[in-house]
């Protein structure tokens, strides 16, 4: 077999097999198909697409492509959750304590930001010393300690997607479904989890733009999941504005900490709340979701969850005082305003616009290399429906260069519409498939 081959066939509209798509996976792996290649069969992925066979054959290829994790040695029902993807998504951030604080054993393998968005480890290294590199035993003996531990990919565990993730996230083929759904769902079935919860989004912040298209990628996935014996379910979610305020690394983990106070904004919680209840669920935790609701808000109110932050910090190495004094996280020299050009409505935040402002101030990687300011980011004024005044904040950019927070902030303003009539406000939770 030959990779040249391998994407002609791609690259002209035909279907691979199963053995073609393995051959790839290992090939590439080991280290013997190089990034050229890989680049030129996305590339191919991108346009060609991939039927449900070929994306089923590409998960299994890329959960096989490492060890398998055995959670048996965890007690309980162990339940990983997951997100699509999105502007201002420090869901995990808050929920995996929230859950943890419940009895839910969270054993979650995480993953650095992708294109325009944020990912939890990125997010989760704004403590000092946090590490995700864990052993296995680490990891397992942590879910039986505590109740949580977030992992990131290692080269035993799916190592063909934290290859094919880092290469996606610098040639313009991440917003595939198929390699989407390959991608998270190879993930999951390697780490181990006996149920997933997979927050899928749609809207102008996530790959999938058109609710239809996240709804077949919510279907893709969860199908997927099942075949494999795991308890599946997905909450499809609006993401055509950033979730909650903040985006950006630390000032998120800053937001996630206040929401385990108490003080979350709305959209956030209600998002936390809807997947909380599905884990809740799938762990045989709660019986309904008003049930589930009560505990996650129960574990909030008594401080169990902003508790368990802590307790998980410590555990993986980070400074725990941080989540009881968010000064210690980093912090960016120059904070700006973005004074609205003109009274009226927010009528849109373009979502990804906004993601794409954070990678502009360093908030994000340019080549797979590069290192990223976890300082930086924007804290917005406002949401879509807001009324603002004229020169009041639509957001504080928060930047360590002022050529960088200048650029960043003429795009935010570029990304944002006023207008005199109130908009109609988009539902958050767009369905549930369970
Ligand atoms: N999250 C992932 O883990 N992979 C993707 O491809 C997109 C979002």
């Amino acid at each position: 077999m030959r990779m040249y081959d391998i994407i002609m066939k791609k690259r002209n509209g035909a279907e691979l097999t199963a053995e073609e798509i393995r051959f790839f996976v290992e090939g590439y792996t080991k280290g013997e198909i190089p990034d050229y290649q890989a680049s030129a069969l996305m590339m191919a992925i991108y346009f060609r697409k991939m039927t449900r066979r070929e994306t089923a054959a590409l998960t299994m290829a890329m959960a096989h492509s490492g060890d398998m994790l055995d959670l048996s040695a965890v007690r309980g029902i162990k339940v990983d959750k997951h997100s699509t993807g999105g502007v201002g998504d420090k869901t995990s951030l808050a929920l995996a304590p929230m859950a943890a604080a419940c009895g839910i054993p969270v054993a979650k393998m995480s993953g650095r930001g992708l294109g325009h968005t944020g990912g939890t480890i990125d997010k989760l290294e704004s403590f000092p010393g946090f590490t995700t590199a864990l052993t296995r035993e680490q990891f397992i003996e942590n879910v039986n300690r505590i109740g949580i531990a977030i992992m990131g990919q290692t080269a035993e565990l799916a190592p063909a997607d934290k290859k094919l993730y880092a290469l996606r996230d610098v040639t313009a083929t991440v917003d595939n479904m198929s390699l989407i759904a390959s991608s998270i769902m190879s993930k999951k079935l390697a780490a181990g989890a006996d149920a997933i919860v997979l927050d899928v989004k749609t809207g102008s912040g996530a790959f999938m733009k058109k609710e239809t298209d996240a709804r077949a990628l919510a279907e893709e996935m969860v199908q997927i999941g099942r075949d494999a014996g795991r308890r599946t379910s997905a909450v499809i979610s609006d993401m055509d504005q950033p979730l909650g305020y903040a985006v950006g690394n630390a000032l998120e983990v800053k937001e996630a900490i206040a929401a385990l106070r108490g003080e979350g904004p709305a959209d956030f919680m209600e998002l936390c709340d809807t997947l909380g209840s599905q884990m809740l669920l799938a762990g045989g935790r709660a019986q309904s979701r008003e049930e589930a609701r009560g505990m996650l808000k129960e574990a909030v109110r008594t401080g169990s969850a902003l508790k368990k932050l802590a307790e998980f910090v410590e555990a993986q190495g980070g400074n725990p005082a941080a989540v009881y004094d968010t000064e210690l996280l980093p912090k960016a020299r120059l904070v700006q305003s973005v004074p609205a050009p003109k009274s009226g409505y927010v009528n849109r935040i373009a979502c990804d616009e906004v993601g794409i402002c954070s990678l502009i101030l360093g908030g994000g990687r340019e080549t797979k290399e590069s290192g990223i300011d976890l300082s930086v980011g924007l804290v917005l004024g406002k949401k879509v429906g807001d009324w603002v005044e004229k020169g009041e904040p639509l957001a504080m950019i928060h930047a360590n260069d002022p050529g960088r927070a200048d650029a960043a902030r003429k795009r935010f303003l570029l990304a944002c519409e006023i207008s005199e009539t109130e908009p109609v406000k988009r539902p958050l939770i767009r369905d549930i498939l369970s």
